[in-house]
């Protein structure tokens, strides 16, 4: 497509027009002028292409597609390799379906486990929900066909996701919430973003030149085209202004029109349209020219990719020496989720599966007889079917219970309010543990849950909501098969009252405080020394790993420079497995108040019984740094930072020290007002007010001649603090004859000149 000539040629309504969608999926055709639709689907799991009835909740039915593991499994996979499978896979349904653009990944961080779109979202921390959504991206792309990261930004909560407005500071909104989204940008170029409802920071996302303009293109290089969540347009004209340059889905030519009038009435440059519009173009002619038209999928291939997948996903929480069973062991598959699991979430991400296979399925050969348990449809106890299973469990060697959220605890388009089970599943799991030492329970939610019986039972599979494949990855893995290395993307604090957001989540009518800033999930947890069910980057395996031999390339560094660190990680038990290894960074003392550690790096290796690999990372400027808000830059500072090789957030293995140099000038400003403190403690001012200072100190010096030496060291100490922290002009007030206005004003310019 000539896209210059294309936009020349075009009408002031057509361009106006092409900035919406045709219909529930399309862009418009302009046939004059050869301009074909592109279409787009959800996203993010699996294709939910929509032939004839449209929705955004995942009511009607789609084509028939696989259903790939949801971003909470896949995010425990810890693994890049795996995503950008996933999204190969997906890339080729979308070429064999002529779709142009596959709607996700979203990266939104899981502030609170109340979401009730968690399942959709990768983890807690920004670095590791970055990675996964880039390697997505890259899979899909690999193919030709678009990605739309989403949702830009800050839609953590479904709670009046529409119209709430989510306050959150620079620092905060820099470190955590963006984060997520520029290391997916940079990394991997999605063709297109999708910006949410909400407004961030009293302005709506669709209408936030800041977010669309400013940081995503500008800062972060973004070239593609932004298309809105499906319906979050509020002022197209401020939109198209902002950056926005596709309304999804049609305003049925309303919109349109008012772009027409604004560029009529010279309130909306032309040139502004038609950046949007050639956007818009660019994007479809990059597909099209790559299109593959005659491209086939394997629905048993990709069938057995979500099989294979989940078995990297799953976590194994708990395992008091009873995993993997046998084949000869009688077990008993109790719950309703045993045959019936629950696999994927409700609303948008829907998916109509090709088959689903069942833990109950994939057993068929094994010694396992099935008992439902409990009832999905509500939450009440039914006598008969927990005697039955009772009865089941006693009978055998192990009870391996299925349980988890049913569909109606959590979805797209409203929250959890509570972080339970149904109390029917909670009453099963005791029943069933006090007549059957040997319990495991598997787990099927979007989300982390309570476990109140936890010291009752001997196992704990956290499976997540794990795709269509989910019953044969979940047998593998209780088997042996496969060994589990999934590690837990967000922290499971034991009790929802825990939960750094838990005061403000949900907010006030339409106001959601962020007030917990940079102390998302663990980076809170740590900073608090608290008790966690299991913290972030926890999970089992059947062997062991053994940490050693940790180095670093160099030990003392320019911020402007890199550092390599490795470490050797041995397989030190029976069977081959996989271990994530993670690298936090804990900064020295700060002058602004930052998390104990924060996940910078990591890796997934595989090894053989008593085999032993080395494995290294990279560690530049940004793993040391925080958002600094007057530089309005990533600033390290100068200082000893220890970097940890980890097993989890709380299971560090390996240290070292690497001392930073930051290349970096402060914008230190000083007047009157400024602390003496810090003036003394800064280099490059100290001597030039040391002589006022010391002819203050012998004005002013403290009488120590009453005896009590106990008293008067309290009152030294008193005055030792009183003085640090007292602003320069005080001295006045003291000790007049100290010093002067005029001279103490020339003092601090002298500084200044200086810095
Ligand atoms: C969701 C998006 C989705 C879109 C289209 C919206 O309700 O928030 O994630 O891509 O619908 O179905």
């Amino acid at each position: 497509m000539d896209i210059k000539k294309l936009i020349g040629e075009m009408t002031l309504e057509e361009k106006a027009g092409l900035c919406s969608g045709a219909d529930f999926w399309h862009t418009k055709t302009v046939e004059r002028l050869g301009i074909p639709a592109a279409m787009v689907s959800d996203g993010p799991h699996g294709l939910r292409k929509q032939d004839e009835k449209s929705d955004h909740l995942g009511v009607n039915d789609s084509i028939k597609a696989v259903c790939f593991p949801t971003a909470c499994a896949t995010a425990s996979s810890f693994d890049r390799e795996l995503l950008t499978s996933l999204g190969a896979a997906l890339g080729e349904e979308c070429q064999a379906e002529n779709v142009s653009v596959i709607l996700g990944p979203a990266v939104n961080i899981k502030r609170s486990p109340l979401c009730g779109r968690n399942f959709e979202y990768f983890s807690e921390d920004p670095y590791l929900a970055a990675q996964m959504a880039g390697s997505h991206i890259k899979g899909v792309q690999s193919k030709q066909v678009g990605t739309s990261l989403k949702h830009f930004l800050a839609n953590n909560q479904e709670h009046r996701r529409m119209t709430s407005d989510s306050v959150i500071d620079e620092r905060t909104l820099r470190e955590i919430y963006l984060a997520a989204f520029e290391g997916a940008v940079k990394s991997a170029k999605p063709w297109t973003v999708m910006c949410s409802y909400n407004k961030i920071n009293g302005t709506y996302a669709s209408e936030n030149r800041r977010y669309l303009t400013d940081i995503l293109r500008d800062e972060w290089g973004f070239d593609g085209y932004v298309m809105s969540d499906w319906g979050a347009v509020n002022d197209r004209v401020a939109g198209v202004q902002a950056g926005l340059d596709l309304e999804m889905p049609s305003s049925d030519g309303i919109n349109d029109a008012f772009l027409v009038e604004a560029v009529k009435e010279g309130k909306l440059k032309e040139e502004v349209l038609d950046q949007a519009a050639a956007r818009i173009l660019n994007i479809a002619d990059r597909y099209l020219k790559n299109r593959k038209p005659d491209a086939k999928w394997d629905k048993d291939a990709h069938h057995d990719l979500a099989r294979k997948m989940e078995g990297e996903c799953a976590v194994l929480l708990k395992n008091e020496e009873i995993l993997p069973l046998t084949d000869s062991d009688e077990v008993a598959f109790i719950g309703y989720f045993a045959d019936q699991p629950r696999y994927q979430g409700g609303g948008s991400s829907h998916i109509n599966s090709t088959r689903v296979e069942s833990a109950v399925e994939a057993a068929r050969d094994k010694r396992a007889i099935y008992a439902q348990g409990y009832e999905i449809d509500a939450d009440q106890i039914n006598s008969a079917l927990l005697e039955e299973a009772v009865e089941a469990a006693k009978k055998v060697k192990t009870a391996v219970i299925f349980a988890g959220l049913p569909d109606s605890f959590e979805s797209e388009g409203y929250d959890r309010t509570h972080m339970a089970m149904p109390e029917c599943q909670n009453t099963l799991i005791e029943a069933v543990a006090a007549v059957q030492p040997n319990t495991v329970v598997v787990l099927h939610n979007g989300s982390p849950v309570e476990m109140p019986w936890i010291d009752k039972v001997k196992g704990v599979l956290e499976a997540y909501l794990g795709g269509q494949a989910v019953g044969g990855a979940i047998v593998d893995i209780l088997y042996g098969q496969v060994n589990p290395s999934g590690k837990l993307a967000e922290t499971f604090p034991r009790k929802l009252e825990d939960n750094p957001s838990y005061l403000y989540y949900g907010g006030e009518k339409d106001v959601t405080e962020y007030r917990e800033g940079v102390f998302v999930g663990y980076r809170y947890y740590d900073k608090k020394h608290m008790e966690v069910l299991f913290p972030f980057g926890y999970g089992l395996s059947y062997t062991t790993f053994e940490y050693s031999n940790m180095k670093a390339d160099k030990l003392t560094m320019k911020d402007d420079d890199t550092v390599t660190v490795s470490l050797d990680v041995t397989n030190t038990g029976k069977v081959k497995g996989k271990e994530v290894v993670q690298i936090y960074v804990e900064a020295p003392e700060s002058q602004v108040i930052r998390p104990v550690r924060e996940l910078r790096e990591f890796t997934k290796v595989e090894l053989e019984p008593g085999e032993t690999k080395t494995v290294s990372f990279k560690l530049g400027k940004r793993a040391f740094s925080y958002y600094h808000m007057e530089l309005k830059d990533w600033f390290a500072e100068t200082g000893t930072y220890l970097i940890h090789a980890a097993s989890s957030s709380r299971d560090l293995r390996q240290k070292i020290n690497v001392k930073v140099e930051s290349t970096v000038k402060e914008p230190v400003v000083y007047n009157l007002n400024s602390i003496i403190g810090d003036i003394l403690s800064d280099p490059d001012a100290a001597d030039i007010i040391k002589p006022l200072i010391d002819r203050y100190k012998k004005g002013n010096a403290l009488g120590n001649s009453d005896g009590e030496a106990a008293k008067s060291a309290i009152t030294q100490q008193m005055d030792d603090a009183m003085f640090r922290y007292m602003p320069l002009r005080q001295i006045l007030s003291f000790a007049p004859q100290v010093s002067s206005v005029k001279e103490m004003q020339e003092l601090v310019a002298r500084i200044n000149e200086k810095k």
